[in-house]
């Protein structure tokens, strides 16, 4: 599923392009990747606690740039990011018609990076974290069909099941682009393993389920990721980001 990109790579304006590379990097590899961020950028990296966190931040943003720079030709520290008012980034230069849209998640040391024309698109993606309280979490974030057909899940399907949720609900919200101002129970997604990723329901406006497409991604053993995408009839390319791999990913 995850291809070697060709040399030159071209978006097509029917496509999704989604990206996925592991943040394990060496000190060195971190460093290159340092200098193509923003100014603003490097300050927002060196707030981080922790070495580890801080270096997946800066790999996973070097990588970002790199990528547009390759769809829009020109030098990756060159790129601008403004955010909405909710924190999504988007692209501010260089301003492209048609609109080159795209979103980031990155979990544990894996990031997914996706990217589209004239759509808007959320990824999400998750690593199984084995200390999760599977029910209380439901409770508070997910519709009550969802947290009914969770409950009635065999124990063995719960925690993929879960994460299915968590990552479809997620995907979705992070293409809508409104946060956590969006209420988490006013849509379903589907969660069933086993079952294609959709959005089942939304509410008040029951037409919007149908705006939309989910899909279910396989990134690496451990992981759990979802895409959603305005709209129908696009097609879906996999790309493995060709530095910087490791075992897992
Ligand atoms: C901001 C939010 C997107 C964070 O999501 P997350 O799962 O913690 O993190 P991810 O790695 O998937 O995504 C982070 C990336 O999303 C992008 N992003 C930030 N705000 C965003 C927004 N409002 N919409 C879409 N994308 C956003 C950024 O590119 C960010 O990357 P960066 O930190 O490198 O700048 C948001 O959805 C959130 O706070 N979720 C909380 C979790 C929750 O309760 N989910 C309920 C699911 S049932």
């Amino acid at each position: 599923m995850w291809n070697i990109p060709p040399p030159y790579l071209q978006l097509q304006v029917h496509e999704v392009h989604v990206w996925r590379a592991s943040l394990a990097a060496p000190e060195f590899a971190v460093q290159d990747l340092q200098r193509v961020l923003a100014e603003e950028e490097v300050a927002r990296a060196a707030l981080f606690h922790f070495e580890k966190d801080r270096n997946h931040w800066i790999v996973a943003r070097g990588i970002l740039r790199i990528l547009f720079s390759r769809y829009v030709n020109i030098a990756p520290s060159q790129i601008r990011f403004g955010s909405n008012a909710y924190g999504k980034p988007f692209l501010v230069f260089p301003a492209l018609s048609p609109q080159l849209q795209f979103n980031v998640s990155h979990s544990q040391d894996l990031a997914l990076f996706a990217f589209t024309y004239n759509r808007q698109v959320g990824i999400d993606v998750e690593y199984k974290r084995a200390d999760v309280n599977y029910e209380a979490l439901a409770k508070v974030s997910f519709s009550p069909n969802e947290q009914a057909r969770l409950h009635s899940l065999p124990y063995e399907l719960k925690q993929e099941a879960f994460f299915n949720c968590w990552t479809r609900k997620e995907a979705y919200i992070k293409a809508r682009g409104e946060g956590l101002s969006m209420a988490l129970d006013q849509f379903d997604v589907s969660l069933t393993p086993g079952e294609p990723a959709a959005l089942l329901g939304t509410r008040p406006d029951s037409d919007e389920a149908a705006r939309w497409s989910l899909r279910e991604l396989s990134v690496a053993p451990g992981y759990v990721s979802a895409l959603a995408v305005a709209g129908q009839g696009w097609s879906l390319c996999c790309w493995q980001w060709p530095g910087l791999l490791s075992g897992s990913a």
